[in-house]
């Protein structure tokens, strides 16, 4: 049977420059103004999308290698994405807004402040991306920067702080009866005192209590053990960076619903979306010719990965010979592992020629085949029908905010998605968290 499937867009380089070096920079892409990014909210809130995800980073990055992450805008600027959230709440009237938030950045009782007034603001649709980024701790304090782990761990401290204070207004803490004059009272509110490893403060909080609605939607992209432990203790929203074909899919999911039990939760307290980056074309021939034409990138193209690469691993690989090894050791101590094992997939480092690790990267795949996103829209149609038969929740859609890319990407999609009942065509009241619980 067709399975109904919650949808995303992520907005994978932050709030920053994305029109810069693509063509759309000259279709007035003023990222800095929020109007492009209000256009673009409309248009997935009349596409029956559940939320908007925007990715962040607060740093730049290592000192020494800030110009890698500036010169072509790959690592920032990044404006942040929390504040961008009311201009597209303004707008609209069901979508999610879900900017990333960092717990080494905001002490817990201004987070949860911030956090409430939104919530409040946007009629329950804010979300919240926790990351547990290590990298950017000396702009925050002059606290020794924290493993990964020990970063999941102030995450977790930091989200428990928050939802305690969120929880400071006991049940009739709230009166707002004229009749009795009487707004609140006192008694009713938690004198909520927190001392722990990373945080310490008191409440209440001096915010409304959700009521129906509920608290923010929390989410979480880590795919370590530990950020699987993460998501399930936490999460109401899974963002999974994983293979696609049916049994790793069905193994994640497996592993996020384990790490949801051992959390004291339900599997089915946690939506679990994949994250994939379309290229949706007119026609199975257009396909085949734009993955054959990725086939053998030149100079060109090798030079702009190598651009973002470089930018990514804070190492500047358009320095290097391209017909020559890397080798590890190019590569400092803090640049993140993950980061090299996507630039250097199953080749051995040592031996093979840049070249070839940049041209692996260039290279575009066929949705057909599975070695790729390159399709029509019937064929991502079909493709996410069959992640629903897997027990799929829902699919996240990753590219930039410019409405250009979103009708590309949509006009043909929706209806088809819509057509076959995978894709909502009305949303239910009560905002972003009652709209996942949906179905
Ligand atoms: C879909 C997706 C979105 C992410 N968004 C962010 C982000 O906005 N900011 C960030 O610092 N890291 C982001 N990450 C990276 C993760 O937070 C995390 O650093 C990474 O997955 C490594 O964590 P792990 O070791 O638990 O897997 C994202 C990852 C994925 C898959």
């Amino acid at each position: 049977m067709t399975r109904a499937q919650h949808f995303g867009w992520f907005l994978a380089r932050g709030f920053g420059p994305h029109g810069w070096g693509t063509p759309a920079l000259d279709w007035n892409y003023r990222w800095t103004e929020p109007r492009l990014y209000q256009e673009s909210a409309r248009v997935l809130e009349q596409a029956g999308f559940d939320l908007l995800l925007i990715e962040d980073a607060p740093s730049l990055g290592s000192p020494d290698t800030i110009d890698l992450r500036v010169r072509q805008a790959f690592g920032g600027p990044k404006h942040d994405p929390l504040l961008l959230a009311p201009y597209l709440f303004e707008v609209t009237r069901h979508l999610g807004v879900v900017p990333t938030v960092n717990p080494a950045a905001s002490l817990p009782y201004t987070a949860a402040r911030q956090f409430a007034t939104l919530q409040h603001l946007s009629g329950h649709r804010l979300g919240l991306n926790v990351v547990t980024d290590t990298g950017s701790a000396r702009h925050f304090g002059d606290a020794p920067q924290l493993g990964h782990d020990a970063a999941y761990d102030r995450a977790e401290e930091w989200l428990a702080g928050l939802r305690q204070l969120w929880g400071s207004w006991d049940d009739g803490a709230l009166i707002a009866d004229p009749a009795r004059g009487r707004y609140a009272d006192g008694s009713r509110l938690r004198p909520t005192r927190h001392r722990g490893e990373h945080f310490a403060f008191d409440g209440p909080l001096n915010a409304l209590p959700f009521g129906t609605g509920g608290e923010p939607v929390i989410a979480s992209p880590g795919g370590s053990g530990r950020g699987l432990a993460f998501a399930g203790a936490n999460s109401d929203v899974q963002l999974a960076l994983s293979p696609m074909d049916e049994r790793s899919v069905r193994a994640y999911r497996e592993r996020v619903h384990t790490a949801a039990i051992e959390g004291g939760r339900r599997p089915d307290d946690v939506r679990i979306l994949f994250a994939l980056e379309p290229v949706i074309v007119a026609s199975a021939e257009e396909a085949e010719r734009i993955v054959a034409g990725s086939r053998d990138p030149d100079d060109d193209a090798l030079r702009r990965i190598a651009d973002k690469q470089s930018s990514d691993l804070e190492t500047d690989l358009t320095s290097f010979d391209l017909d020559k090894p890397l080798g590890s050791s190019v590569f400092g101590a803090h640049v993140s592992q993950g980061s090299i094992r996507r630039l250097v997939g199953d080749r051995d480092i040592e031996t093979t020629p840049l070249r070839v690790l940049l041209s692996d990267l260039a290279r575009l795949g066929r949705l057909t085949d599975r070695t790729g996103f390159v399709g029509t829209a019937d064929e991502f149609a079909d493709y996410i029908e069959e992640l629903g038969e897997w027990g799929n929740d829902g699919v996240l859609l990753w590219g930039d905010l410019h409405p250009v890319t979103l009708h590309r990407t949509l006009d043909e999609l929706v209806p088809i998605l819509r057509r076959r009942g995978i894709l909502r065509t009305e949303y239910v009241p009560g905002g972003l968290r009652a709209n996942l619980a949906a179905f």
